[in-house]
């Protein structure tokens, strides 16, 4: 079939099963225009929740729709690709409990560690931080949530974004240090894992030098899974749905770079926007999923084999979801 043919097929079984398509802004088009709900990773797992159908067809990564499942466990949650999140890959539980020993080594006592993890992460990692009192953020709330998280009078163990880590705590004036690198985390306030996102490791300064020479006036927004050399150059940090807000209320002319994923950035407006790179900033595991991968998806409901279906297991999701609710109770 070709794309045409695919969209009618899809549309006929979106008609036909009770099922809601869920696309996160990172989706290739054609897949994007297919989702019945879209939004930004906290958006996505909120209206998720609230939906009453019982299939729910998430087009996004692989910790998205284990996010739904945990909320949710009635739910029967698919993904047409279980794609993974190259940066939730970056930990899991046993890398986890390595870097708490680590910490303890460095003098931190494991009480006075209070865990967040950003919901980029397994359902094994929440759960791990679950277990140690701690909870999920997300890109739009993490300023928020560790403002809470300090309140506890504990160090924040930011895992597994570096970047996010680094970025609140430059906006809150707070210290912060990355775990293996020279500083102490004994003086720091947020102690931040080694992970990162490859996508958004690939603006650089000179790329704002470069627009900011050729565009006077022109504005430049950023994702916070960018480097603080970033963020702190940009006129506008946000999540994807903050970034998305900020430039809709935009006058038309007024010129814009942006440094997040390029499907989301090319959606954005057709003139006066530009993505913040010289390379095709777009993300691997997001670009998985195909309309021929969601047709087939919705296919296998119809004919009762369904394959791509998530799973997780009962005492991780026990503890994850309490990572979660956590996050939803601030
Ligand atoms: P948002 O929560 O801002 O949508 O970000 C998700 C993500 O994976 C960014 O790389
Ligand atoms: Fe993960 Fe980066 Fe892709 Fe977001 S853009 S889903 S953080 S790899």
């Amino acid at each position: 079939m070709n794309k045409e043919e695919l969209k009618k097929e899809i549309n006929r079984l979106k008609k036909k099963l009770d099922v809601t398509i869920v696309a996160h802004f990172y989706q290739r088009d054609e897949v994007f225009e297919m989702g019945d709900l879209t939004g930004d990773s906290l958006q996505l797992a909120q209206m998720a929740m609230d939906d009453d159908n019982p299939y729910l067809i998430f087009c996004g990564v692989g910790f998205m729709g284990e996010s739904v499942k945990i909320l949710s466990p009635n739910k029967r949650v698919l993904m047409p690709k279980i794609a993974c999140c190259a940066m939730a890959r970056m930990i899991d539980g046993a890398y986890f409990d390595e870097n708490v020993k680590l910490l303890e080594k460095s003098g931190v006592k494991k009480e006075d560690i209070l865990p967040i993890t950003y919901i980029n992460s397994s359902a094994e990692v929440k759960a791990k931080v679950g277990e140690m009192g701690g909870m999920v953020c997300t890109s739009s709330n993490a300023k928020k949530i560790i403002e809470k998280g300090l309140k506890s009078g504990k160090k924040i163990f930011f895992v597994p974004d570096k970047q996010l880590g680094q970025n609140i705590a430059i906006m809150m004036g707070l210290k912060s240090c990355v775990l293996g690198d020279d500083k102490d985390p004994k003086e720091a306030d947020i102690i931040c894992y080694n992970g990162f996102c490859s996508v958004h490791q690939l603006f650089e300064v000179e790329d704002i030098e470069f627009y900011r020479k050729k565009f006077p006036g022109i504005l430049i927004v950023s994702h916070p899974e960018c480097d603080p050399e970033i963020c702190t150059r940009s006129d506008f940090v946000g999540s994807t749905s903050q970034i998305i807000k900020y430039i809709k209320e935009l006058p038309l002319d007024q010129k814009v770079a942006v440094g997040t994923e390029y499907n989301l950035v090319n959606r954005l407006r057709k003139e006066n926007t530009y993505v913040l790179s010289s390379t095709k900033p777009e993300c691997p595991t997001m670009n998985e999923t195909t309309l021929q991968d969601l047709y087939n998806t919705l296919k296998s409901i119809e004919d009762d084999k369904i394959v791509t279906e998530i799973q997780v297991d009962e005492n991780v999701a026990k503890w994850a979801k309490i990572a979660l609710e956590r996050m939803f109770e601030i």
